[in-house]
């Protein structure tokens, strides 16, 4: 089915000067970037993305990474692109990425991972949400 997901080139990757290289893959994989920003987060805006992790151990290190430098925000649609995306991503943690994803290439740790992606369609719902108002989107 058609589908929409929630992508972030995080910091490390927009400082490392791939964020064209990152589209190329989503697009070459029948992936259309249908809204995109980029930001600096606060830190509020970032502990409300991850509210999820709240409790996590890893959370206020993942909040301080997400605020240390911009980031590229984007709404990816395509057949299966929940699914597609993570595929593209590679594993959570570098060391587990396959060769050929975008983690295995461009990440240097599971903090510093290069992007993120929704992992359902009901949270990439509530993700594109987070970010982008309706409007703001623009399917073709
Ligand atoms: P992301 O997909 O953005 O979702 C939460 C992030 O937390 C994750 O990518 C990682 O960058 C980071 N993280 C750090 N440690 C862990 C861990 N042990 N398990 C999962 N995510 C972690």
């Amino acid at each position: 089915a058609l589908e929409r997901t929630l992508s972030i080139i995080k910091p490390d990757a927009v400082a490392k000067n791939v964020v064209g290289e990152i589209y190329s893959r989503f697009e070459k994989a029948g992936l259309q970037v249908v809204a995109a920003k980029m930001k600096h987060l606060s830190r509020q805006e970032a502990e409300g993305f991850y509210a999820v992790h709240r409790e996590r151990p890893f959370f206020n290190a993942l909040v301080e990474f997400m605020v240390s430098g911009p980031v590229m925000i984007q709404v990816l649609q395509g057949e299966g692109a929940v699914l597609k995306n993570r595929e593209l991503m590679g594993a959570t943690n570098p060391k587990d990425a396959a060769s050929g994803t975008i983690r295995a290439d461009f990440a240097d740790s599971i903090d510093a991972n290069a992007v993120h992606g929704s992992d359902s369609l009901e949270n990439a719902a509530i993700e594109i949400a987070y970010f982008f108002p309706a409007t703001d989107v623009y399917p073709r």
